[in-house]
């Protein structure tokens, strides 16, 4: 089998966004220039029906599947997650909204309610914003089978956009849960972070919930195709599959590093991991942003212990209550860990047999609770996928909250599509562009488009796995 650094008619296709490409067998792997295709002519029509799109899956699920948790289902057999894992995913949100104290709520997509119905009850105002007609019926028959009051809740039908036309400083909690992955792209995600800013009153605070993490993209995708192939695929035949996935994903995943650099309104920016034994892929995909109005907390120092080495040393000071304030930066994640290492391209050896360090978020969250911490853990600021930091607090004063913006490193001219965001937009224009490289090539020849800069680097770093496709 003959391998093409570049499929010779392709470079020649100025008018299409392609980049380069290989014969790998009879599959000719293309690579997608995509920001270039973002602006090609097919597919800029495609960001206005995004949003449109989605309300009509919603509504469908709505009016097909009613119930709280209709269209939770696993991405890996199809079937409903387990009610036990959603309730313990419910519960975690609920208590995180819970801790920041909210009193005049917005919620942006609150859905049929899950998170509307047990605030409402106790808050001063609820408005709420969706883009699903069908949502919004359920959650006002919700409202009312529960009894709560009308006068102070609020229902309108819009999107991120529509809180343009809010007035500033009206809320102390915007409350954005599992919904930033239906936005079409980083600049909607930045609209709607910018209102937030100016929606927040003094110190109020913006929960996102359920963020997709970009970085785990790859990960997640390989672990899909992992479970839903038969045999053990060969590492290029994992390659295309996991490629195909990447390039074909229709919601919006976020680096976390994103955050803090988007927001310069907000003095502290916490990440989250959400707590539990949950494996699932809600909990280990996927992490919280909370976003407080206001400047900066002082805090004083803390006792910092750095690495899997320093494992058995932080249980010791946390036993003793010996600050504070007790960081723990770059431990090994024990719930992301086992679903990494299979999919990177460049493996690291593995250490036979032994019990790897680290910890598991929940055996942190356990260890803060005995010891009278407050406990919060995210992904780690050093950028390594695999990796959590932990802070453990006394004081009350901020509930949840790290105070330091760790993830602030990203200068905000940093912030672009490529490194932040995954490119939904991109997904839906694939079919035409991939009509329109078939008419050229002719033979009904298996095309698989490909991210120009993951094929790039596949050559650069492999360029032997896809040899051994067929
Ligand atoms: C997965 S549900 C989450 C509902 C609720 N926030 C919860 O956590 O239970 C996502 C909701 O977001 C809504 N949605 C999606 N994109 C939106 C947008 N751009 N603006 C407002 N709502 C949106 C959908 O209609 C849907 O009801």
């Amino acid at each position: 089998m003959q391998m093409f650094r570049h499929v010779e008619n392709v470079s020649e296709w100025q008018d299409l966004p392609l980049r380069g490409g290989v014969r790998v067998g009879s599959i000719l792997a293309v690579g997608v220039d995509l920001p270039r295709l973002l602006s090609w002519g097919p597919a800029r029509t495609v960001a206005a029906r995004h949003t449109r799109r989605w309300a009509q899956v919603f509504d469908h699920l709505q009016s097909s599947r009613p119930g709280p948790w209709s269209g939770w289902t696993s991405s890996y057999d199809g079937r409903p997650l387990p009610r036990r894992q959603m309730q313990d995913w419910l519960r975690a949100t609920l208590e995180r909204i819970k801790a920041l104290e909210p009193r005049r709520v917005l919620e942006v997509g609150c859905g049929a309610g899950r998170i509307a119905r047990a605030l409402a009850p106790d808050v001063e105002s609820y408005l709420g914003l969706d883009i699903s007609p069908a949502a919004l019926d359920a959650l006002r028959a919700g409202l009312r089978a529960d009894g709560v009051r009308a006068g102070h809740v609020d229902l309108r039908l819009g999107d991120h956009e529509a809180l343009a036309r809010l007035p500033g400083s009206s809320f102390d909690c915007i409350v954005v849960n599992s919904v930033v992955q239906y936005l079409p792209n980083l600049s909607a995600l930045q609209t709607l972070l910018d209102s937030c800013g100016r929606l927040l009153a003094p110190f109020g605070a913006v929960f996102l919930g359920d963020i997709r993490d970009l970085r785990l993209q790859e990960a997640f995708a390989g672990s899909l195709a992992a479970y839903q192939q038969p045999q053990p695929l060969s590492p290029g035949a994992l390659w295309i599959d996991i490629s195909r996935r990447l390039i074909e994903e229709p919601e919006l995943l976020v680096a976390p590093g994103y955050f803090a650099a988007a927001a310069p309104w907000a003095g502290a920016v916490d990440l989250q991991l959400k707590p539990g034994r949950t494996d699932n892929e809600l909990f280990r995909f996927r992490y919280d942003v909370v976003l407080r109005h206001g400047p900066t907390p002082s805090r004083p120092p803390a006792l910092v212990f750095r690495g899997d080495n320093a494992a058995q040393a932080l249980v010791r000071a946390l036993g003793r209550a010996e600050a504070p304030f007790i960081r723990g930066e770059s431990f090994t994640d024990l719930r992301i860990s086992p679903v990494i290492e299979p999919m990177s391209v460049k493996r690291s050896p593995r250490r036979g047999g032994r019990r790897p360090g680290g910890f598991h978020p929940a055996r942190l969250f356990s260890l803060g609770a005995r010891h009278g911490y407050r406990t919060v853990v995210s992904p780690a600021a050093s950028h390594r996928v695999d990796r959590l930091d932990v802070l453990f607090q006394r004081e009350a004063s901020l509930p949840g909250c790290s105070g330091a913006p760790a993830h602030g490193v990203v200068a905000r001219g940093a912030l672009t599509q490529e490194a932040m965001t995954n490119m939904p937009l991109a997904a839906a224009a694939l079919p035409r562009l991939r009509t329109a490289v078939g008419e050229r090539l002719g033979g009904g020849r298996p095309i698989l488009l490909v991210d120009a800069l993951r094929l790039e680097k596949l050559q650069r770093d492999a360029p032997d796995w896809l040899a051994h496709v067929d």
